[in-house]
């Protein structure tokens, strides 16, 4: 049987204090096998992002536990997830969130210790290959397009060769067709490797890609 890759355990979260609190996740539970893709949907602000973030050891639940590779992360020190989020996890953002002022090749260096160069340079070289990006190394953001900032995002977020790629939105600032690309990039690499994904998206188009649909409402996820 496939190990869970992450479970969560009636998970909730609240925001603020006094009076003004407000419950933005409701007792979630679900699990994540490796090789799976799953996808998040839902309206604005229904907690999407807040899941996310928790998962991604970004944020601490209110109640309930987080279960990484059967490890529960939820009682964690800041230090512990720290740890967590650089070694287990790859991020990556809406907005691709490169850095300005490093080439391609440096920004998939930029979070490795100088101990080990020789090899972190040859696994940046041989992602940003496998992305297509190999004529891009030394290049900076701004000669990119959308698409190739998005890619070097990937890349970067399986430098630390994580279990689970987190993706908020991934696609919202690209265009279908290179939404598209990302997005099967994002599949071809959790099934070739044998990893998980979760991603939020609000494009239909690419759901046939992911293997399960999760919809959250109010706080509350369901099975599509
Ligand atoms: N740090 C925070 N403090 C207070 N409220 C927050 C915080 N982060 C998110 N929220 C609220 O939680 C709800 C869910 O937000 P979010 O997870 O960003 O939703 P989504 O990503 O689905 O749009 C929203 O009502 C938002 O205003
Ligand atoms: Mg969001």
């Amino acid at each position: 049987m496939t190990k869970a890759i992450l479970k969560l355990e009636n998970l909730s979260k609240t925001f603020g204090d006094g009076d003004t609190t407000v419950q933005v996740l409701k007792n979630i539970s679900y699990t994540v096998k490796r090789g799976e893709f799953a996808a998040i949907v839902g309206p604005s602000g229904s907690g999407k992002s807040t899941l996310l973030s928790i998962i991604g050891a970004l944020l601490t639940p209110s109640t309930g536990k987080v279960m990484i590779d059967e490890e529960d992360i939820s009682g964690y020190s800041s230090t512990q997830l720290t740890s967590v989020r650089l070694n287990r996890i790859g991020f990556i953002f809406q907005a691709a969130n490169l850095i300005p002022y490093l080439t391609v090749k440096e920004q998939l260096l930029l979070v490795h210790d100088i101990g080990r160069k020789r090899k972190t340079d040859t696994r940046a070289i041989e992602l940003l290959e496998h992305l297509g990006l190999s004529h891009r190394l030394k290049n900076y953001p701004d000669k990119l397009s959308g698409g190739e900032k998005q890619r070097v995002a990937i890349a970067r977020a399986f430098m630390n060769d994580p279990d689970m790629i987190l993706a908020d939105e991934p696609t919202a600032s690209l265009d279908s067709a290179r939404g598209k690309k990302v997005v099967e990039m994002i599949a071809k690499e959790v099934k070739s490797r044998n990893k998980a994904a979760l991603m939020v998206t609000h494009d239909e188009r690419v759901l046939h890609l992911c293997d399960r649909v999760l919809y959250i409402e109010d706080g509350r996820i369901m099975e599509k």
